[in-house]
């Protein structure tokens, strides 16, 4: 037996995490820092609404990835240059100014994993890590001379943990945007390589 509901009852599950407070929270961001010549790249577009404000904000070109295929569909219906691919595997050295994402970040116990496109959105693993350790690993092989990144993550992902991590990567790590929720703060870190 298990509490799951039946696969017939699973259809109307959403696919592509629709945009949220976090979205709002890191696009907010970006559009104060973003110039009109900038590269930017989002790791994890999901419905592209981040990427399509960004671009049309600033007039910056925004060009992005997800892992799943709905995502990808869902971003490209609203004009995003997406590819799917993992992380930053699609990005050449060097080439971007800034990048932006609002990884999975929850932590997850095994049990509590569905295996769903929306476990790829929300599920950070057991510590709230498993995507932003080897996001922090690759940035600052992608960043251009003066690039930054901003990475959206939670208290519940660990801030030091994730700072930490960053530090081993040669990454500064300065908290630009938080807001406080019931359970959680979410606050946006600029990134940028010492
Ligand atoms: C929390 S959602 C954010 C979506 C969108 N950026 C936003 O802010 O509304 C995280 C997105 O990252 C994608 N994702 C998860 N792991 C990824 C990976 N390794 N590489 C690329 N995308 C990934 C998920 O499929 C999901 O669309």
């Amino acid at each position: 037996m298990t509490d799951r509901p039946a696969l017939a009852d699973r259809r109307e599950t959403p696919t592509v995490y629709a945009p949220a407070a976090d979205s709002a929270l890191l696009a907010g961001a970006a559009v104060n820092q973003v110039g009109t010549d900038d590269v930017v790249f989002e790791v994890g577009v999901g419905s592209g609404w981040v990427a399509n404000r960004v671009a049309a904000e600033t007039g910056a070109r925004v060009a992005g990835d997800d892992l799943t295929l709905e995502a990808c569909a869902k971003a490209a219906s609203r004009g995003v240059e997406v590819v799917c691919a993992n992380l930053l595997d699609p990005v050449a050295d060097a080439a971007v100014d800034v990048v932006l994402c609002n990884p999975p970040y929850l932590p997850t116990p095994p049990e509590a994993e569905w295996d769903d496109p929306m476990e790829a959105a929300l599920s950070g693993g057991p510590e709230g890590r498993r995507v932003v350790d080897p996001f922090l690993d690759d940035v600052g092989r992608v960043l251009a001379p003066g690039g930054h990144a901003l990475l959206l993550v939670s208290t519940l992902t660990g801030l030091d943990e994730v700072r930490a991590h960053a530090a081993t990567n040669g990454l500064i790590a300065e908290i630009v945007r938080e807001e406080q929720f019931p359970y959680e703060r979410l606050v946006v870190f600029d990134l940028a390589l010492e």
